[in-house]
């Protein structure tokens, strides 16, 4: 057991997950966002702060021995908001970890890193990536930072390229990316206890029958991630037909291929 987690992100949608299912894997959860999260429990400590102050993050990440780091803008923006967020941000957050004993740290990164290869293919993690907007270009940026900072300095990560994390598939393209909250638990659980974890790219999705993504190379992990959209599959059959030429039918990163370039 950890003495004390970081997550960052903490009230956010995946952050108010973690922060209730998580709890077992330190005996104090350190909670962060930009906005306020509520009232703390006994075992949690609140920290406002915007990952772009770099001091602000140096004393967040002190006396943590692992990290989840889910904090940052999570869709298409205006640059500068990325920029902020994802770009200093985590910036910030692995020069804090370099400074305070390179806590083992989970990078919340994203399908949209590839989210141009069409839905017909299968990918694996070595495959080039193409990511599908300025969002996904600083989740290619984090996931450049977190192996830099594994070669030069020997800082783990688990790179968690998230599919879709929700309770449950809403949509046809999320048949295929659904990560249920079961198994980001069950992988939260193995990347904090596998004795070495170096700097390895996951595929953030269940066990999804009908999925796109390739996790053998991670068997060492011993990841059993255990649900499949398929439960779900008349439910989401029920939905209105999409056009064929649609970009949540075409991609793996749906809609967000046809996001315009945001300017504030
Ligand atoms: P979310 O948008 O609900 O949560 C992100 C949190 O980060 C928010 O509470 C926000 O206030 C905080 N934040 C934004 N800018 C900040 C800043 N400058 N400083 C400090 N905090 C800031 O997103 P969600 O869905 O919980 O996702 C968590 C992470 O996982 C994100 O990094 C997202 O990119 C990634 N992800 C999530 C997926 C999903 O299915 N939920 C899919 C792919 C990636």
């Amino acid at each position: 057991m950890m003495k004390r987690l970081l997550i960052t992100g903490a009230a956010g949608g995946l952050g108010t997950m973690a922060r209730k299912r998580l709890s077992h894997l330190a005996e104090t959860l350190r909670l962060s966002d930009i906005v306020p999260m509520g009232e703390a429990a006994p075992n949690e400590e609140h920290v406002v702060c915007d990952l772009a102050d770099g001091a602000a993050v140096e004393e967040l990440v002190k006396g943590c021995d692992g990290i989840i780091h889910l904090g940052g803008v999570s869709v298409e923006k205006s640059y500068d908001l990325i920029e902020a967020g994802n770009i200093r941000g985590v910036y910030n957050l692995y020069e804090a970890a370099r400074l305070h004993g390179l806590p083992r740290i989970v990078f919340a990164s994203s399908n949209h890193t590839i989210g141009f290869y069409p839905q017909s293919q299968r990918l694996t993690a070595d495959m080039p990536t193409r990511p599908d907007g300025w969002y996904g270009i600083s989740k290619v940026y984090g996931e450049a930072v977190a192996h830099m900072y594994h070669e030069k300095f020997g800082q783990e990560t688990a790179i968690l390229r998230i599919g879709s994390c929700f309770e449950k598939p809403v949509d046809r393209r999320m048949m295929a990316t659904w990560l249920s909250y079961d198994d980001f638990v069950s992988l939260m659980e193995r990347v904090f206890t596998v004795p070495k974890l170096g700097c390895a790219t996951i595929w953030g999705a269940s066990a999804n029958t009908c999925g796109w993504w390739d996790n053998s190379h991670i068997g060492w992990l011993g990841w059993k991630p255990k649900d499949d959209s398929e439960v779900y599959r008349a439910e989401v059959e029920a939905l209105p037909p999409r056009p064929a030429d649609a970009p949540d039918v075409l991609y793996q990163g749906g809609k967000f291929t046809a996001d315009p370039v945001f300017r504030d």
